[in-house]
């Protein structure tokens, strides 16, 4: 396993890491058992990994993390989690922030969280997040439940990545991480949220980097007809039954795998957060974050074909 320095911090994070949202839900949306979930955790410890991503939003991912966890050295693995503040869609109180962290500190089972994020920051809330919840935020951190501050966006309402623009430039003090989206047909970040959290040394988890269409062709056929039909992506050169089977080569052996490789390539990436529920997926998956590469021609070429690229998915 690779380590990559997370920001400014003075923490290394494995280059991959394991989250517990997405659609598998840690195992809670595809059949996986609480022997399932320590086996999966067990395995992605022995492979190197030492970050943990969940949320209060995710089901009972936070109290089944806590359980498959359970017995393993503390200082093995860093704990991310996140707080929705906007829950059923009115912004909650600041005091529900630290209601909602120790709550989690006990389903976690620990005493401090890693990383405390705000779940899904929409455009339109910045500026109430940084008034009515950062404070509430530092003084958590100040009493040592929570050490590192950061947020996560809405890949969907927010693909060209407004909010940790706006975060990177006004308030970089403010912001040890960020969770974002960065991949094959998500290049958008490399613009100006990937150099500036570089700059400023803010930490980067990738999040979702194959998700849904890396993950099935329909769905990469259906994007393909769509960009050829709009012309926002120049796609004419590529075989549309097949859009990525060039990149299938010298050793490359999925479009998962390229994926998984590409998501890292991009150096103010931290980490890339698998969501995977399955175990030879899980190694699959940290296989190709050991190579973390792609040859240089196909790079190049994903780079020109796809740079203006933000599908959401
Ligand atoms: N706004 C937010 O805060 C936010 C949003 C999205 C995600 N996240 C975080 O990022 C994490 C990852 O998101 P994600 O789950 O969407 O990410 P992802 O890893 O891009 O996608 C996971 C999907 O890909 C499949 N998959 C993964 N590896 C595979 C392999 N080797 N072969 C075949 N299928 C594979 C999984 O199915 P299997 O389970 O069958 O492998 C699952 O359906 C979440 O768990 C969460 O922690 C945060």
């Amino acid at each position: 396993m690779q380590y990559r320095a997370l920001g400014r911090s003075g923490i290394n994070v494995s280059l991959l890491s394991l989250g517990t949202g997405g659609a598998s839900h840690f195992g809670q949306k595809t059949g996986v058992d609480d022997a399932g979930r320590k086996l999966l955790v067990r395995t992605a410890l022995d492979l190197g990994v030492n970050l943990f991503d969940t949320s209060e939003q995710y089901g009972r991912s936070e109290e089944m993390l806590g359980l498959a966890l359970e017995g393993v050295p503390r200082d093995r693995y860093l704990l991310a989690t996140k707080w929705s503040y906007r829950p059923g869609g009115e912004l909650a109180q600041p005091e529900a922030l630290v209601s909602c962290v120790e709550r989690s500190l006990g389903l976690l089972k620990t005493d401090v969280i890693d990383v405390m994020q705000f779940h899904g920051i929409l455009p339109k809330d910045y500026d109430a997040v940084v008034e009515r919840y950062v404070p509430a935020m530092q003084s958590l951190r100040d009493q040592g439940k929570v050490r590192l501050i950061g947020f996560t966006e809405m890949m969907v309402q927010d693909p060209k990545h407004t909010v940790p623009v706006r975060a990177l430039k006004e308030h970089p003090e403010v912001w040890d991480m960020v969770m974002l989206k960065y991949g094959i047909l998500n290049q958008w970040a490399a613009k100006e949220a990937l150099p500036l959290a570089e700059k400023h040394g803010a930490g980067v988890l990738n999040m979702a980097p194959v998700r849904l269409t890396l993950t099935r062709l329909d769905e990469q056929k259906a994007l393909f007809e769509r960009w050829r039909d709009e012309g926002t992506v120049d796609v004419s050169g590529l075989d549309e039954q097949d859009p990525f089977g060039w990149l299938l080569h010298d050793g490359v052996d999925s479009v998962i795998d390229a994926g998984y490789r590409f998501a890292a390539m991009n150096s103010g990436i931290s980490s890339v957060i698998t969501g995977t529920s399955n175990v030879e997926h899980l190694k699959a998956n940290a296989r190709s974050l050991e190579a973390a590469t792609l040859p240089d021609a196909d790079y190049e070429r994903l780079l020109k074909l796809f740079a203006d690229s933000a599908a959401p998915n």
